[in-house]
């Protein structure tokens, strides 16, 4: 079964109520589509597991940060959690109010701290004393107060890929738990901070829900002493991280996920912070290509594709699986590697697997690429990045043009 909003109709792919020949037609390929309905349902799930509970989603800009999906967001009530100046400026462009904006992150320079203080942006989620020492001058030199959350690395296995788990001991992220209500009272006599909220972010891609519970219940201990210190903590805010289903296997959605995470903590007067990416727009996109040659070796079969891994990383990265769904449904499967033009072995989008037969001119659709896909492309092999496109309510409308040979040299000096 494909991921909704996949589905065949008469043998042939759609996405999202219109079909992938009539979006290659228009928009040519590679191209990226993404499902509006399908974001806005999984927008809602989050809410209804919350359900009365204070909180609030911002959404994770870097998952896809499209001006177009952000104002999505903004539409849908809301927020961002961003990680650079370049982030808010997006952010802010797309209309998310900064009072809806959380600044993530452990390398925020000067220069963005500035900016987002000006903004006057909900949280800075701190991550480390030198960090919170900086934002402190910054904010006393401008009269002003900065609120901070500190971000605990609450060292929990959340059992992904090691390049995107970020709550264990030895992982850059977060303030080590046992320093943390040291911390907060040095902030007690410090200038221009407001000590409001308390977070951790664990990972990305997670398929169980006992980490997270873990992570919140050592949250709970350090909120509640914190508390009696006499820091006025506001908000939890509980990162992203939950997983979505690449390959048809179960994972938890995200009305279990926020029912369970609310359930965890304990605090009613204090406000939740979702800050969600992939679970709100992974399996809402796809990226379509043409099959430019297939080719048998003696070895193997390669199917050709004209995306790439500049186009999409993830399968090359992180060794990421994406199901492939051909455009006409396939009866006989065949055993083989699905790679770009790129001019690396490691250039691929399915390796060794089991797929659809495809003949030259052909069109596919690589399945849940719409977290962390455009996003990542980079114009490698000087190849221009592909065009994107939304669809609402069954129309589809580019919300980001191809880029050309021109865009490439963009910039450079001869
Ligand atoms: N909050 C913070 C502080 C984060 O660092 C992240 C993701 C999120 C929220 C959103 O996490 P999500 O809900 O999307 O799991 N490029 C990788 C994923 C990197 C995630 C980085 N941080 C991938 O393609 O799998």
């Amino acid at each position: 079964m494909p991921p909704e909003p996949l589905e065949y109709r008469n043998d042939l792919l759609f996405f999202s109520g219109i079909s992938i020949q009539e979006l290659a037609e228009r928009f040519g390929t590679p191209l990226y589509v993404y499902s509006e309905s399908s974001i806005c349902r999984s927008i809602d799930l989050y809410r209804k597991g919350a359900g009365k509970r204070l909180h609030r989603i911002c959404f994770a800009v870097k998952a896809l940060s499209n001006i177009s999906i952000l104002r999505l967001m903004a539409r849908e009530s809301c927020g961002a959690d961003i990680v650079s100046g370049g982030e808010l400026f997006r952010a802010m462009k797309a209309g998310i109010e900064p009072s809806q904006i959380v600044f993530s992150g452990v390398g925020k320079s000067a220069g963005e701290i500035r900016e987002a203080l000006e903004a006057d942006i909900l949280l800075f989620s701190v991550e480390s004393e030198e960090e919170l020492g900086l934002i402190s001058r910054i904010a006393s030199e401008r009269n002003k107060i900065a609120r901070i959350s500190l971000r605990m690395n609450p060292d929990v296995d959340a059992n992904t890929h090691p390049y995107i788990s970020t709550g264990l001991r030895e992982n850059k992220f977060g303030i080590d738990r046992g320093s943390l209500l040291n911390i907060y009272k040095k902030i007690l006599s410090m200038p221009g901070l407001d000590a409001a909220g308390i977070g951790f972010h664990i990972g990305s891609q997670l398929t169980g829900l006992s980490p997270f519970q873990d992570a919140a219940s050592i949250l709970s201990q350090t909120a509640r002493l914190a508390r009696e210190m006499g820091i006025n903590l506001r908000y939890i805010d509980v990162g992203g991280g939950l997983g979505i289903s690449y390959n048809g296997d179960p994972v938890p959605g995200p009305d279990e996920y926020a029912r369970q995470v609310c359930k965890s903590l304990d605090f009613p007067d204090i406000e939740i912070i979702f800050e969600p990416g992939r679970s709100l727009v992974g399996n809402a996109g796809i990226l379509i290509s043409r099959v430019l040659f297939v080719k048998d070796t003696p070895e193997k079969k390669f199917y050709i594709c004209d995306a790439a891994m500049n186009d999409l990383i993830r399968p090359s990265l992180y060794q990421a699986y994406h199901g492939i769904w051909p455009e006409k449904k396939s009866q006989n499967t065949v055993r083989a590697d699905l790679v770009g033009p790129v001019c690396e072995t490691g250039d691929f989008l399915a390796q060794d697997r089991m797929m659809g037969s495809f003949s030259s001119g052909d069109l596919l659709a690589v399945a849940s690429a719409g977290a962390y896909g455009s996003v990542m492309s980079s114009n490698y092999n000087s190849r221009p990045r592909a065009a994107e496109v939304m669809v609402g309510s069954e129309r589809a409308v580019l919300i980001r043009k191809r880029e050309d040979y021109n865009d490439l040299i963009r910039g450079e000096e001869i």
